[in-house]
């Protein structure tokens, strides 16, 4: 292995763009379809994995709805936060920001606080065993109606202590962040901190609707901005993250290879890029291996290393004082690796 990789591998870092349901690994998801004596499309392991081959972003949605329907107890909702936080640990993740799909659960049936009560138990135990500190973030499912976000966020009303914000996100092009601008001035009155996916199939017209109609302070993906200068200066002049996803990207075709990602170009436009997995089941790999690919690909020297992961904390939502001490332990790690 290289200085560089291992580097990566062994640096601090936060997760800040990661779908619960989309670390739903294939061994899992038949262990759960077996307890829970759900039917599924596939008879094994191998034939789950050789399935995900996907086109577009759409091709990826129907699988992880499908992939969803196993996840039907409290404990299975605690599983598969567990188990995402066990490798969080193996590769030195100390603090994640992770969203749900209430609405991936709602709509086939399974309570809200079922899905909520499991994932939040396991965040604490996970913050109590491996040290890993965590927000929540509740996504509402951009390709249903206003109507049925309104419910959500009703829903998610009692939990204001447990969900710290609210995101957008699944079928974008066709489903711009205007569609939502009630929903999120309502989440933002009950105190929720706001966030969207956007630009990265939909164009950079929907990242500035992410901005101006929801006033959302980070976005998720952005790639497209790169389509706009004036919007890259925006972002870098308001320091405003971006949690952009390179495997995904490539998984689902929003580029063509990795030496095309946008991360170092905007980089090296003082935007506030951050690395993540999206859906690492699904995308052949967790966080150190989204660095590793973009490292390679992108040909990142060890100083944009350190951008990125003081980065990842730098567009978290920890408090001040704990985001000053996860840098001065990030400081203390790269002067004593160097
Ligand atoms: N984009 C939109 N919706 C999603 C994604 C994504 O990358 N992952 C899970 N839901
Ligand atoms: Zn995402």
């Amino acid at each position: 292995m290289t200085d560089i990789a291992r580097f990566i591998d062994e640096m601090p870092k936060a997760e800040l763009h990661l779908h619960i349901e989309g670390t739903l690994e294939p061994e899992m998801m038949m262990a759960l379809a077996k307890r829970n004596g759900v039917e599924l499309a596939y008879g094994s392991v191998e034939e789950i994995r050789a399935a995900y081959e996907f086109s577009n972003l759409q091709d990826f949605l129907d699988l992880y709805y499908q992939g969803m329907s196993v996840l039907i107890t409290e404990q299975d909702f605690y599983d598969l936060t567990a188990a995402y936080l066990a490798k969080c640990a193996e590769q030195n993740v100390t603090h994640v920001e992770i969203f749900f799909d209430p609405q991936g659960h709602t709509e086939r049936g399974v309570a809200f606080e079922t899905a909520l009560d499991g994932i939040t138990r396991a965040l604490d135990a996970g913050e109590a065993e491996h040290g890993i500190s965590h927000k929540l973030i509740m996504c509402f499912l951009r390709h249903l109606s206003e109507e049925k976000a309104f419910e959500t966020l009703a829903q998610a009303m009692a939990y204001r202590n447990r969900i710290y914000g609210v995101g957008l996100d699944s079928s974008e092009v066709g489903h711009p962040p205007e569609k939502f601008e009630r929903v999120f001035k309502a989440a933002a009155e009950a105190g929720f901190v706001l966030v969207a996916h956007a630009g990265e199939e939909g164009p950079a017209d929907y990242v500035h609707g992410a901005l101006d109609a929801l006033s959302v302070v980070r976005i998720d993906h952005g790639n497209r901005a790169l389509d706009d200068p004036g919007l890259v200066k925006r972002l870098a002049d308001e320091q405003i993250a971006l949690t952009m996803c390179p495997l995904s990207n490539l998984r689902l075709c929003v580029i063509d290879r990795i030496s095309d990602h946008p991360a170092l170009t905007l980089l090296d436009a003082g935007v506030r890029v951050t690395i993540n997995s999206d859906d690492p089941s699904y995308f052949g790999g967790y966080v150190n291996e989204n660095y590793h690919a973009v490292q390679q690909g992108l040909e990142l020297g060890l100083d944009h290393i350190k951008t990125l992961a003081r980065n990842s904390y730098l567009g978290s939502f920890m408090s001040e004082g704990e985001r000053e001490a996860a840098l001065a332990k990030f400081d203390a790690f790269a002067a004593s690796a160097s």
